[in-house]
């Protein structure tokens, strides 16, 4: 059985006084959901407040948005992995759309973030999914299994079963228009089956989370899903009863 998670991606969102009542109301709201894991990611300003909030409780992790390709040196305006670790977070989003489209991080940056962030002690959650182009084009298993396969060969396919996955289908991100659950699932299950031609127990045990337009409205019908073990959440995750809802659907589903 695959622990469900819920990470709340946070984005360049939000002031320290907005994190600081956000996350004292998704504590409260999510108290007595021992079964589900849940993280946030705020931006890296905000990380040491979040931290003080959680507490030492440990029920809500946190983790960053990002990680350096390096590690510590002359990288002016870099955050290395290893002071993530340092401050306690425990999960960094690695190869988000955002960072690829907008920021022009190729497969071969992003495995070497993802290899940073695993070698400080993190715990990965490599963002996968096409845009809407090469979804018409019928490219999306073809995308997919690129995105995957550029981790393997920097990081050998054992990596994987250290990580969490999370299928963003581009066109879905910020648009309100979540991939159909029955959509979802047949990536994740194909998802599951990449991961599985280098070793089947790494697959079975990998958690693979959909994101894209998950509110606490369609979040059950997603998690549900056979190959979906919870969601990684953007706009939503900024809205306190609607995280808390979507970690609620994550404890039934
Ligand atoms: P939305 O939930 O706002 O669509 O964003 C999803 C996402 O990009 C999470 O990383």
């Amino acid at each position: 059985m695959r622990q469900p998670l819920v990470i709340g991606n946070w984005k360049m969102n939000g002031r320290r006084h907005e994190a600081e009542d956000l996350l004292a109301a998704v504590v409260r709201g999510t108290a007595d959901l021992v079964s589900v894991g849940i993280a946030v990611c705020p931006p890296y300003l905000y990380l040491p407040t979040a931290l003080g909030v959680l507490g030492a409780t440990g029920a809500i992790a946190c983790g960053a948005q990002d990680v350096s390709a390096y590690t510590d040196g002359a990288f002016t305006g870099e955050v290395s992995a290893e002071m993530i670790r340092d401050i306690g977070c425990r999960f960094a989003i690695i190869g988000h759309s955002e960072r690829r489209t907008l920021f022009g991080e190729t497969d071969a940056v992003v495995a070497k973030k993802f290899a940073r962030a695993q070698e400080a002690g993190l715990t990965p959650v490599l963002c996968v999914g096409e845009t809407a182009a090469e979804r018409d084009q019928g490219q999306t298993e073809l995308v997919v299994s690129r995105q995957i396969e550029a981790i393997v060969a920097e990081c050998g396919a054992a990596s994987l079963a250290a990580a969490v996955l999370a299928y963003e289908p581009v066109w879905a991100i910020g648009t309100g228009r979540a991939a159909a659950p029955a959509e979802a699932q047949r990536v994740h299950a194909f998802i599951r089956r990449v991961v599985a031609r280098h070793s089947t127990s790494a697959a079975q045990a990998l958690r693979v989370l959909y994101g894209g337009s998950v509110k606490a409205q369609n979040a059950r019908d997603l998690f549900i899903q056979d190959d979906i073990d919870g969601g990684l959440i953007g706009g939503a995750s900024l809205l306190a009863a609607e995280f808390v809802g979507i970690c609620r659907a994550a404890h039934l589903g």
